[in-house]
């Protein structure tokens, strides 16, 4: 596993000064060129996850669209994805969450999940936390348990950990 780890780790590339100035963009589309730490960064979460009788994997766009299916492909759960307004036709349930500068908003389809089941939110970093808080309230207002969320990536300086309550993280690389 260190083993893995150890080449997921190697395999971000960090680009200073984007997208502003003393941002460190942890950058994972490189992680998805090397299909061996793409499958064992998959495969840690699948280990993980594959007997929690998870039903539910809701990935948070853009980039929890890149890690979530493939895990629920393979612990047989549905994928439910959470999008940027405006971009899902059915019905929606919205959530607000605070950025760096302002707002954004979440939304997932009516009907999409049912009150009782069990799910896994996947996305592939954590910085301040507020997206993965918006993605629980909305998944906890329809009766939903969340389990667990999942990131490859958590920025620890920014405690985004702490905006998640009591709610487990499990992440890949520091
Ligand atoms: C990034 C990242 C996480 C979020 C983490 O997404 O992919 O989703 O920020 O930040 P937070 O913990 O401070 O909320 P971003 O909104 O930049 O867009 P993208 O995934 O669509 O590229
Ligand atoms: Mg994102």
């Amino acid at each position: 596993t260190d083993d893995r780890i150890s080449r997921i780790s190697s395999s971000i590339r960090v680009i200073p000064d984007f997208p502003k100035p003393g941002i460190m963009f942890q950058d994972i589309t490189t992680l998805l060129l090397d299909p061996k730490a793409f499958k064992d960064t998959i495969d840690l979460f699948v280990e993980r996850y594959k007997d929690q009788n998870i039903n539910v994997v809701a990935g948070i766009e853009a980039r929890g669209f890149i890690f979530g299916p493939p895990i629920a492909l393979a612990i047989g759960a549905k994928f439910v994805p959470m999008r940027k307004p405006k971009k899902l036709p059915g019905e929606v349930i919205s959530e607000e969450y605070s950025l760096e500068y302002g707002t954004d908003i979440m939304e997932m389809h009516v009907g999409a999940v049912q009150a009782g089941e069990r799910a896994l939110v996947v996305d592939d970093l954590i910085a301040t936390g507020g997206t993965l808080s918006a993605a629980i309230r909305l998944l906890e207002r329809v009766g939903v348990d969340v389990v667990e969320c999942a990131c490859v990536i958590e920025l620890p300086e920014l405690k985004g950990r702490n905006r998640l309550g009591d709610k487990p993280l499990f992440v890949l690389v520091t």
